[in-house]
């Protein structure tokens, strides 16, 4: 199987095997980069990085990723460069397509970024759009297969607000045969067009994907329970909703409603005491957000290493 010159913007347009070959190529090279182990896989290979949001974890990783794999990457902002000037994103993805391999975009509209790959001769990734966060989840699923072994069966509950992350959950982690909850307050929960792709996926993949509005009774059962922000990139920051995700906090009173060996997620920045609480974050038995952070690094140079 080859993933080579395939765009990674919608975990929805992989199949379990294409996804397992990513997580099964960013294992093998954790393990080389641990153990000294040279893995030139892309020298001489450029990427292009558009950030149109701020960005900590995406932008280093991709740009240490593309280190270790012997290339090298750019970092583009609007500012500085002419898509701040109005030169269109088409335009611009035919130009960097002549000079890079490939092309990793954090965009605010979807269309931006799936407006890329159209014009793109090269694989484009998405680094996050409003509505989908692909490199988080593999580096989500990475990082669960370390601590219980497996993805197929378990229970992800996640709680909070229903956005690109918890987008990419019922994408990914469905494909990969967990049973998917979604909890969110009535107001917050998966648009209908992201309910129909998720559930779509459930029945391919015989997964249960369910959306509730009671925090305390779907995380019965749970071996992961994740989280994230409450007010997204772009979003402003809205009292009443801040109110109504408070009941979704993952404290400790949620966690120890779930399985014993539960872990607690979260793709970070965390906004702590809010989303999560400080005690549960840093509570080793729980916390594993900084594997995550760290498996950014690997899962994503599994996709440059296939895709390019
Ligand atoms: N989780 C994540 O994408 O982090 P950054 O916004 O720091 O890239
Ligand atoms: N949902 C968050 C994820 C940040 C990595 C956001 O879009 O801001």
């Amino acid at each position: 199987m080859s993933l080579a010159g395939r765009h990674f913007v919608d975990l929805s347009e992989f199949e379990r095997s294409e996804l397992r070959l990513i997580l099964d190529t960013a294992r093998d090279l954790k393990s080389k980069q641990k153990n000294g182990e040279p893995h030139k896989l892309l020298k001489g290979k450029s990427l292009a990085m558009i950030f149109m949001k701020s960005s900590t974890r995406t932008r280093v990783s991709f740009e240490v990723g593309m280190t270790q794999l012997g290339g090298h990457a750019l970092y583009l902002q609007p500012s500085g460069t002419q898509l701040g000037r109005g030169e269109t994103i088409g335009d611009t993805a035919q130009v960097l397509s002549r000079y890079c391999d490939v092309i990793m975009a954090r965009v605010f509209a979807h269309s931006d970024v799936t407006e890329l790959a159209k014009y793109s001769n090269v694989p484009v990734i998405n680094g996050l759009s409003d509505l989908l966060h692909p490199c988080q989840i593999m580096a989500d699923m990475q990082t669960i297969e370390e601590h219980k072994g497996k993805l197929e069966g378990l229970k992800i509950v996640y709680s909070g607000d229903s956005n690109n992350v918890s987008n990419s959950i019922m994408q990914g982690c469905t494909i990969m045969g967990m049973d998917v909850t979604i909890a969110s307050p009535k107001g917050y929960t998966p648009s209908e067009e992201m309910m129909k792709r998720g559930d779509k996926l459930a029945k391919q993949y015989s997964t249960e994907l369910q959306v509730v509005n009671d925090p305390r009774g779907a995380v019965k059962g749970a071996d992961v329970i994740y989280t994230d922000t409450f007010f997204s990139m772009g979003q402003e920051r809205d009292k009443e909703k801040e109110k109504a995700l408070m009941k979704f906090q993952v404290n400790r009173a949620l966690v120890q409603d779930a399985n014993k060996e539960v872990i607690v997620m979260h793709c970070l920045p965390a906004h702590r005491d809010e989303e999560l609480t400080s005690d549960i974050m840093d509570d080793p038995k729980y916390s594993v957000v900084f594997d995550q952070a760290e498996n950014r690094l690997h899962a994503q140079k599994g996709i440059l290493a296939l895709i390019v």
